[in-house]
């Protein structure tokens, strides 16, 4: 199978923050692959900005250095990283001075497609924004993209949105959720939307539970400062399980248009219940794990007494007539056994055995594999092979995307790609609205809230282990098992 490839119109793109760590590894990498995919057309141009002093050649050599350490050898060479080169321009402003600005405003070309990615702490939004207005820089139709942390709670998110809209329209932001830029994230619409099999029994009459985990090995990292103020409720849950949530749960859109999906997306978020202590089981890693000698999380973070979360499981009821009666469990957590993120849909038993009480009997589950290893696998009951009688055996159907897609499979373009390109084709679909980041955090702000006031610490557990024990609980106590977890 061939992929096509379209390219996008030409444009200048603007990346504020390029000598950070995002645009290091992620977007200027990314931007490269999609060079080489032919997607980025000869007159467009990448303009580096930040404010360390630089000329284009001290960019472009940054920029060759980001190529070499995060694209794989065999994806990259010498003729076409010099050639993406020539597409860069570096200009050094000071978000909040007034340096830099008339020389980006002479580079900028008003007959392009012009975007402007914000890869900066979220306390410059609003300088960013303000000044590109100030010098004229921005044209009505530019758009801006603006990254997580959208906001720490509704107030800092509302006052976040209200900054923004002072400068730009709504159809001209673009928030990222880098999980809506993931191959399999999309595959959920279209193995909902583009088959009739599953939508009937898509319903709390048919699916008994959903389980959606999103498993890291790593720990914190060089991030202590940011994440011991966030947690994973806010890191992971607010964002990104609750993006994974509203795909599976929510209504088919009338068509795949960004507002409609977008709407779609927001009533399932208007439908979470207030999540009750009890739901919630809160983790924090130990030292130790593989190897035996790992750093704690209240090490990595250097505070002592830190209550914050590295993992969080959650039990989530929506109040609408397809889910009420569905639990929806989400969990996610740092240092944990295995990378490993998957949407379990299960299904309930047969309304009636007519081969008795088989040993082994088990649910239908339908497992969507977001990474690694993408693909879906649908576990059925079957007759277990040979003579002596109706005995039955579960198996999979098992479907690699890398092996069913071939070549195409196997080379899925990274989440920013991706979103980069949507960017410049003015498609928001895969980009979160106000309202919808707003309705995030007013069902996540009170539960944080509740256990904040009843100053509970998170329950330790073991560095390559699944999680707390009472995680367990949450689910045994309903009858019910976590899947393992397993890449
Ligand atoms: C980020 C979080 O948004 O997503 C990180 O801030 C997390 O803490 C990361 O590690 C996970 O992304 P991915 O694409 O590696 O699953």
């Amino acid at each position: 199978m061939v992929s096509r490839v379209i390219p996008v119109d030409p444009f200048d793109l603007v990346v504020f923050g390029a000598t950070g760590d995002l645009a290091r590894r992620k977007i200027l990498p990314g931007l490269y692959r999609r060079f080489v995919a032919g997607q980025i057309p000869e007159t467009s141009r990448i303009i580096g900005s930040a404010r360390t002093e630089m000329d284009n050649q001290g960019f472009r050599a940054f920029v060759a250095e980001a190529i070499a350490e995060f694209i794989d050898a065999k994806k990259r060479d010498a003729e076409s990283v010099a050639r993406f080169l020539d597409h860069l321009r570096y200009v050094s402003v000071d978000a909040k001075g007034d340096s830099g600005w008339p020389e980006l405003a002479a580079l900028i070309r008003p007959d392009v497609v012009q975007a402007y990615y914000f890869s900066v702490a979220p306390s410059l939004f609003g300088d960013l924004a303000e000044r590109l207005h100030r010098h004229g820089i921005a044209s009505p139709e530019a758009r801006i993209v603006v990254e997580k942390p959208f906001g720490r709670d509704l107030e800092t998110a509302k006052a976040l949105n209200a900054t923004l809209a002072a400068h730009f329209a709504e159809s001209q932001i673009y928030r990222i959720d880098h999980y809506l830029g993931k191959e399999t994230v999309q595959n959920l619409m279209a193995v909902r939307f583009a088959n009739i099999l599953f939508e009937p029994l898509w319903n709390a009459r048919h699916v008994d539970h959903v389980q959606i985990t999103v498993s890291e090995t790593v720990g914190v990292g060089g991030r202590g400062a940011y994440y011991d103020k966030s947690g994973a409720m806010r890191d992971m849950v607010q964002n990104h399980l609750m993006q994974l949530l509203c795909l599976i749960a929510m209504e088919a859109p009338y068509r795949f248009d960004p507002d409609a999906v977008r709407d779609e997306k927001l009533k399932v978020i208007h439908a979470l219940q207030p999540v009750a202590p009890e739901d919630i089981v809160r983790g924090q890693y130990r030292a130790g794990g593989p190897g035996g000698n790992g750093s704690s999380y209240v090490e990595d973070v250097d505070h002592r007494d830190s209550r914050t979360e590295s993992y969080i499981a959650l039990k989530v009821d929506i109040a609408n007539w397809r889910w009420k009666g569905t639990p929806f469990y989400l969990r996610t957590g740092k240092k944990l056994r295995a990378r490993a993120s998957e949407i379990a849909v299960v299904f309930k038993e047969v309304p009636h055995s007519i081969f008795g009480d088989e040993e082994g009997w088990r649910e239908n589950v339908l497992a969507i594999r977001l990474q690694p290893n993408e693909g879906m696998t649908l576990s059925v009951m079957i007759k277990e092979p040979g003579p002596g009688g109706m005995r039955l055996t579960e198996v999979p159907l098992d479907m690699s995307f890398a092996e069913a897609l071939g070549e195409d499979g196997a080379d899925i373009p990274d989440a920013y790609e991706r979103l980069i390109m949507d960017v410049i084709r003015g498609n928001q679909t895969l980009f979160m609205r106000g309202d919808e980041v707003e309705a995030a955090w007013a069902w996540t702000d009170p539960i944080i809230a509740a256990w904040e006031a009843r100053g509970d610490r998170p329950k330790a557990y073991d560095p390559g282990s699944s999680g707390p024990e009472d995680a367990l609980m949450l689910l045994h106590r309903d009858g019910r098992r976590w899947r393992e977890i397993r890449e």
